[in-house]
Protein backbone atom coordinates (compact mmCIF):
# COMPACT_ATOMS: atom_id res chain seq x y z
CA UNK A 1 0.00 0.00 0.00
CA UNK A 2 1.15 3.56 -0.91
CA UNK A 3 1.16 5.61 2.32
CA UNK A 4 2.80 8.85 1.03
CA UNK A 5 0.56 11.21 1.63
CA UNK A 6 -1.00 12.75 -1.08
CA UNK A 7 -0.95 16.95 -1.42
CA UNK A 8 -3.68 18.98 -1.16
CA UNK A 9 -4.27 23.12 -0.80
CA UNK A 10 -6.43 25.63 -0.35
CA UNK A 11 -5.58 28.54 -2.32
CA UNK A 12 -7.42 32.03 -2.30
CA UNK A 13 -6.65 35.91 -1.54
CA UNK A 14 -6.39 35.97 1.78
CA UNK A 15 -6.79 32.34 3.10
CA UNK A 16 -4.59 32.95 5.96
CA UNK A 17 -7.49 32.09 8.50
CA UNK A 18 -8.79 29.85 6.77
CA UNK A 19 -10.13 26.28 8.34
CA UNK A 20 -9.95 24.07 5.62
CA UNK A 21 -6.89 22.31 6.47
CA UNK A 22 -7.92 21.43 9.95
CA UNK A 23 -11.26 20.62 8.71
CA UNK A 24 -9.75 17.90 6.00
CA UNK A 25 -7.10 16.49 8.52
CA UNK A 26 -10.01 16.15 10.82
CA UNK A 27 -11.98 13.78 8.08
CA UNK A 28 -8.53 12.57 7.11
CA UNK A 29 -8.16 11.00 10.71
CA UNK A 30 -11.78 9.39 10.41
CA UNK A 31 -10.68 6.95 7.52
CA UNK A 32 -6.39 6.97 8.99
CA UNK A 33 -5.52 8.89 4.92
CA UNK A 34 -1.96 10.09 5.25
CA UNK A 35 -2.47 13.69 3.63
CA UNK A 36 -0.81 16.73 3.76
CA UNK A 37 -3.18 19.87 3.10
CA UNK A 38 -1.62 23.34 2.57
CA UNK A 39 -3.18 27.33 2.73
CA UNK A 40 -1.47 29.16 -0.22
CA UNK A 41 -2.37 32.86 -0.35
CA UNK A 42 -2.32 33.38 -4.40
CA UNK A 43 -3.12 36.27 -6.11
CA UNK A 44 -5.66 36.53 -9.32
CA UNK A 45 -2.68 37.48 -11.76
CA UNK A 46 -0.50 34.39 -10.55
CA UNK A 47 -3.48 31.81 -11.37
CA UNK A 48 -2.16 30.69 -14.22
CA UNK A 49 1.22 29.98 -13.43
CA UNK A 50 0.71 28.42 -10.03
CA UNK A 51 -1.92 25.70 -11.57
CA UNK A 52 1.16 24.85 -13.52
CA UNK A 53 3.26 24.38 -10.52
CA UNK A 54 0.88 22.71 -8.28
CA UNK A 55 0.53 20.16 -11.86
CA UNK A 56 4.37 19.74 -11.91
CA UNK A 57 4.62 19.30 -7.78
CA UNK A 58 2.27 16.63 -8.10
CA UNK A 59 -0.54 18.25 -6.02
CA UNK A 60 -3.46 15.55 -5.81
CA UNK A 61 -6.10 18.55 -5.39
CA UNK A 62 -6.70 22.30 -4.01
CA UNK A 63 -10.06 23.87 -2.84
CA UNK A 64 -10.33 27.13 -4.19
CA UNK A 65 -11.65 29.93 -2.27
CA UNK A 66 -11.97 34.05 -3.04
CA UNK A 67 -11.59 35.95 -5.02
CA UNK A 68 -10.50 32.72 -7.84
CA UNK A 69 -13.30 30.62 -7.77
CA UNK A 70 -14.44 31.78 -11.33
CA UNK A 71 -10.66 32.24 -13.10
CA UNK A 72 -10.64 28.69 -12.12
CA UNK A 73 -13.86 27.27 -13.64
CA UNK A 74 -12.12 29.29 -16.71
CA UNK A 75 -8.69 27.75 -16.40
CA UNK A 76 -9.81 23.96 -15.29
CA UNK A 77 -9.27 21.36 -18.91
CA UNK A 78 -12.51 19.89 -17.83
CA UNK A 79 -15.71 20.58 -15.94
CA UNK A 80 -18.39 19.15 -14.04
CA UNK A 81 -21.76 20.23 -15.20
CA UNK A 82 -22.59 21.90 -11.86
CA UNK A 83 -19.61 23.90 -12.36
CA UNK A 84 -20.35 25.01 -16.02
CA UNK A 85 -23.79 26.31 -15.14
CA UNK A 86 -22.36 28.06 -11.80
CA UNK A 87 -19.60 29.35 -13.96
CA UNK A 88 -17.49 28.83 -10.46
CA UNK A 89 -14.99 26.06 -8.74
CA UNK A 90 -14.28 25.30 -5.61
CA UNK A 91 -12.47 21.92 -5.61
CA UNK A 92 -9.69 20.74 -8.23
CA UNK A 93 -8.77 17.18 -9.26
CA UNK A 94 -5.38 16.97 -10.51
CA UNK A 95 -5.03 13.82 -12.81
CA UNK A 96 -3.07 13.23 -15.48
CA UNK A 97 -1.31 16.40 -15.23
CA UNK A 98 -5.08 18.03 -16.01
CA UNK A 99 -7.17 20.29 -14.04
CA UNK A 100 -10.80 18.85 -13.11
CA UNK A 101 -13.13 21.38 -12.01
CA UNK A 102 -16.42 20.76 -9.72
CA UNK A 103 -18.03 23.39 -7.28
CA UNK A 104 -19.40 21.95 -3.64
CA UNK A 105 -20.82 25.10 -2.16
CA UNK A 106 -24.15 24.69 -3.42
CA UNK A 107 -24.41 21.10 -1.79
CA UNK A 108 -22.68 22.58 1.34
CA UNK A 109 -25.29 25.24 1.26
CA UNK A 110 -28.07 22.50 0.81
CA UNK A 111 -26.95 19.90 3.23
CA UNK A 112 -26.30 22.36 5.89
CA UNK A 113 -29.99 23.89 6.00
CA UNK A 114 -31.45 20.02 6.09
CA UNK A 115 -29.11 19.62 8.86
CA UNK A 116 -30.22 22.42 10.54
CA UNK A 117 -34.57 21.60 9.77
CA UNK A 118 -34.79 24.11 7.41
CA UNK A 119 -37.04 23.49 4.61
CA UNK A 120 -36.92 25.54 1.33
CA UNK A 121 -39.72 23.30 -0.57
CA UNK A 122 -42.50 25.84 -1.50
CA UNK A 123 -41.29 28.65 0.78
CA UNK A 124 -40.94 32.24 -0.48
CA UNK A 125 -36.89 32.36 -0.38
CA UNK A 126 -34.38 35.68 -1.52
CA UNK A 127 -30.86 35.84 -2.04
CA UNK A 128 -29.31 38.70 -1.29
CA UNK A 129 -26.10 39.17 -3.68
CA UNK A 130 -25.23 38.83 -7.30
CA UNK A 131 -21.62 37.98 -7.16
CA UNK A 132 -19.88 34.25 -7.43
CA UNK A 133 -20.64 33.28 -3.86
CA UNK A 134 -24.67 33.93 -4.68
CA UNK A 135 -23.90 32.17 -8.28
CA UNK A 136 -22.41 29.33 -7.22
CA UNK A 137 -25.25 28.11 -4.74
CA UNK A 138 -28.02 28.82 -7.36
CA UNK A 139 -28.36 25.30 -8.94
CA UNK A 140 -28.78 23.66 -5.73
CA UNK A 141 -30.52 26.50 -4.57
CA UNK A 142 -33.29 25.91 -7.03
CA UNK A 143 -33.70 21.97 -6.96
CA UNK A 144 -34.24 22.94 -3.18
CA UNK A 145 -37.66 23.97 -4.94
CA UNK A 146 -38.76 27.25 -3.58
CA UNK A 147 -42.50 28.08 -5.04
CA UNK A 148 -40.73 31.34 -5.42
CA UNK A 149 -36.91 32.52 -5.54
CA UNK A 150 -36.26 36.30 -4.92
CA UNK A 151 -33.02 38.14 -6.21
CA UNK A 152 -31.76 40.92 -5.10
CA UNK A 153 -28.24 42.89 -4.82
CA UNK A 154 -27.30 46.24 -4.40
CA UNK A 155 -26.57 46.80 -8.03
CA UNK A 156 -29.93 45.32 -9.04
CA UNK A 157 -28.84 45.01 -12.71
CA UNK A 158 -26.30 42.05 -11.57
CA UNK A 159 -29.72 40.35 -10.03
CA UNK A 160 -31.68 40.96 -13.56
CA UNK A 161 -28.46 39.48 -15.20
CA UNK A 162 -28.82 36.93 -12.94
CA UNK A 163 -32.16 36.27 -13.65
CA UNK A 164 -32.21 35.42 -17.10
CA UNK A 165 -28.74 33.54 -16.58
CA UNK A 166 -31.27 30.65 -14.26
CA UNK A 167 -34.47 31.23 -15.80
CA UNK A 168 -34.13 28.28 -17.83
CA UNK A 169 -33.38 26.16 -15.08
CA UNK A 170 -35.54 27.71 -12.71
CA UNK A 171 -38.43 26.67 -14.89
CA UNK A 172 -37.50 23.13 -15.74
CA UNK A 173 -38.13 22.48 -11.28
CA UNK A 174 -41.04 24.70 -11.56
CA UNK A 175 -39.18 27.48 -9.89
CA UNK A 176 -40.66 31.27 -10.11
CA UNK A 177 -37.75 33.47 -10.50
CA UNK A 178 -38.24 37.10 -9.77
CA UNK A 179 -35.78 40.39 -9.12
CA UNK A 180 -37.51 41.75 -5.77
CA UNK A 181 -38.26 45.07 -5.23
CA UNK A 182 -37.52 44.69 -1.82
CA UNK A 183 -39.06 47.69 -0.74
CA UNK A 184 -42.46 46.75 -1.89
CA UNK A 185 -43.46 45.99 1.77
CA UNK A 186 -46.17 44.06 -0.43
CA UNK A 187 -43.66 41.18 -0.85
CA UNK A 188 -41.70 40.96 2.06
CA UNK A 189 -41.68 38.72 5.25
CA UNK A 190 -39.59 36.32 3.47
CA UNK A 191 -39.87 32.67 4.68
CA UNK A 192 -35.84 32.00 4.22
CA UNK A 193 -33.03 34.79 3.19
CA UNK A 194 -30.05 33.50 2.47
CA UNK A 195 -27.00 36.32 2.43
CA UNK A 196 -24.53 35.77 -0.30
CA UNK A 197 -22.89 39.26 -0.01
CA UNK A 198 -19.37 39.61 1.55
CA UNK A 199 -21.06 42.86 3.15
CA UNK A 200 -19.47 41.98 6.83
CA UNK A 201 -16.28 41.53 5.69
CA UNK A 202 -15.16 44.40 4.60
CA UNK A 203 -17.66 46.72 4.67
CA UNK A 204 -21.56 47.21 6.44
CA UNK A 205 -24.78 46.03 4.71
CA UNK A 206 -27.58 48.22 4.15
CA UNK A 207 -29.97 47.42 6.62
CA UNK A 208 -32.59 45.23 4.55
CA UNK A 209 -35.78 47.19 4.99
CA UNK A 210 -38.59 46.77 7.66
CA UNK A 211 -41.19 44.16 6.71
CA UNK A 212 -38.71 41.97 4.77
CA UNK A 213 -37.54 39.85 8.24
CA UNK A 214 -40.44 38.66 10.60
CA UNK A 215 -39.83 36.50 13.49
CA UNK A 216 -41.13 33.52 11.47
CA UNK A 217 -38.19 34.16 9.00
CA UNK A 218 -34.93 31.86 8.78
CA UNK A 219 -31.80 33.81 8.12
CA UNK A 220 -28.77 32.20 6.23
CA UNK A 221 -25.59 34.33 6.47
CA UNK A 222 -23.04 32.52 4.27
CA UNK A 223 -20.15 34.02 6.28
CA UNK A 224 -19.15 32.25 9.41
CA UNK A 225 -17.33 33.38 12.75
CA UNK A 226 -18.89 37.39 13.00
CA UNK A 227 -21.72 39.09 13.53
CA UNK A 228 -22.18 40.27 10.30
CA UNK A 229 -24.67 43.67 9.92
CA UNK A 230 -27.61 40.87 8.22
CA UNK A 231 -26.99 38.35 11.07
CA UNK A 232 -27.70 41.73 13.90
CA UNK A 233 -31.04 42.71 11.83
CA UNK A 234 -31.96 38.92 12.12
CA UNK A 235 -31.71 39.48 16.05
CA UNK A 236 -33.41 42.56 16.02
CA UNK A 237 -36.49 41.16 14.49
CA UNK A 238 -36.18 37.52 16.95
CA UNK A 239 -35.56 35.48 13.98
CA UNK A 240 -33.77 32.19 13.48
CA UNK A 241 -30.22 32.96 12.27
CA UNK A 242 -27.64 30.81 11.68
CA UNK A 243 -23.63 31.44 10.07
CA UNK A 244 -21.81 29.92 7.33
CA UNK A 245 -19.96 27.52 9.51
CA UNK A 246 -21.92 24.30 8.58
CA UNK A 247 -21.68 24.84 4.68
CA UNK A 248 -18.01 25.27 5.32
CA UNK A 249 -17.88 22.00 6.88
CA UNK A 250 -20.55 20.55 4.68
CA UNK A 251 -18.73 22.00 1.48
CA UNK A 252 -15.19 20.16 2.67
CA UNK A 253 -17.16 16.87 3.07
CA UNK A 254 -18.51 16.83 -0.52
CA UNK A 255 -14.49 18.21 -1.80
CA UNK A 256 -13.42 15.32 0.46
CA UNK A 257 -15.36 12.84 -0.95
CA UNK A 258 -14.74 13.65 -4.29
CA UNK A 259 -10.90 13.26 -3.73
CA UNK A 260 -11.10 10.21 -1.48
CA UNK A 261 -13.78 8.47 -2.40
CA UNK A 262 -15.19 8.41 0.97
CA UNK A 263 -17.93 10.59 2.83
CA UNK A 264 -16.86 11.91 6.41
CA UNK A 265 -18.55 12.30 9.38
CA UNK A 266 -19.43 15.89 9.68
CA UNK A 267 -21.14 15.81 12.97
CA UNK A 268 -18.36 15.94 14.92
CA UNK A 269 -16.34 18.84 13.47
CA UNK A 270 -17.91 21.81 14.98
CA UNK A 271 -17.10 20.33 18.49
CA UNK A 272 -13.49 19.17 17.40
CA UNK A 273 -12.76 22.86 16.02
CA UNK A 274 -13.83 24.48 19.27
CA UNK A 275 -11.83 21.83 20.93
CA UNK A 276 -8.72 23.09 19.03
CA UNK A 277 -9.77 26.56 19.91
CA UNK A 278 -10.14 27.40 16.13
CA UNK A 279 -13.68 28.83 16.32
P1 LIG B 1 -18.31 37.00 -4.07
O1 LIG B 1 -17.53 36.07 -4.93
O2 LIG B 1 -18.02 36.94 -2.60
O3 LIG B 1 -19.77 36.94 -4.34
P2 LIG B 1 -18.26 39.42 -5.57
O4 LIG B 1 -18.48 38.69 -6.86
O5 LIG B 1 -17.32 40.58 -5.52
O6 LIG B 1 -17.74 38.44 -4.45
O7 LIG B 1 -19.70 39.88 -5.04
C1 LIG B 1 -19.87 40.52 -3.80
C2 LIG B 1 -21.37 40.68 -3.54
O8 LIG B 1 -21.54 41.36 -2.30
C3 LIG B 1 -22.08 41.52 -4.58
O9 LIG B 1 -23.41 41.08 -4.67
C4 LIG B 1 -21.98 42.92 -3.95
O10 LIG B 1 -22.94 43.83 -4.40
P3 LIG B 1 -22.65 44.70 -5.74
O11 LIG B 1 -22.88 43.77 -6.88
O12 LIG B 1 -23.61 45.81 -5.66
O13 LIG B 1 -21.21 45.16 -5.63
C5 LIG B 1 -22.26 42.56 -2.52
N1 LIG B 1 -21.79 43.58 -1.57
C6 LIG B 1 -20.51 43.82 -1.20
N2 LIG B 1 -20.47 44.82 -0.29
C7 LIG B 1 -21.76 45.21 -0.09
C8 LIG B 1 -22.38 46.20 0.75
N3 LIG B 1 -21.69 46.97 1.54
N4 LIG B 1 -23.74 46.30 0.70
C9 LIG B 1 -24.46 45.50 -0.10
N5 LIG B 1 -23.94 44.56 -0.91
C10 LIG B 1 -22.61 44.41 -0.90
Amino acid sequence: MNTTPKQFAVIGHPVNHSLSPHIHLLFAGQFNIPLNYDRLDIEREELLSQLEQFKSQRFSGLNVTLPLKHDAYLLCQSLSDKAKLTESVNTISIRDNQLFGDTTDGIGLIRDLISKGVKLKNTRSLLVGAGGAANAVMADLIKGRPSTLYLTNRTIEKSMLMESHWSDFAKNHSVTLKVADINDREQGPYDVIINATSAGFTSELSPLPDGVISNNTICYDMIYGRETPFIRQAIEHKATWHDGLGMLIEQAAESFRIWHDKTPDTSTIKGDLALLKLI
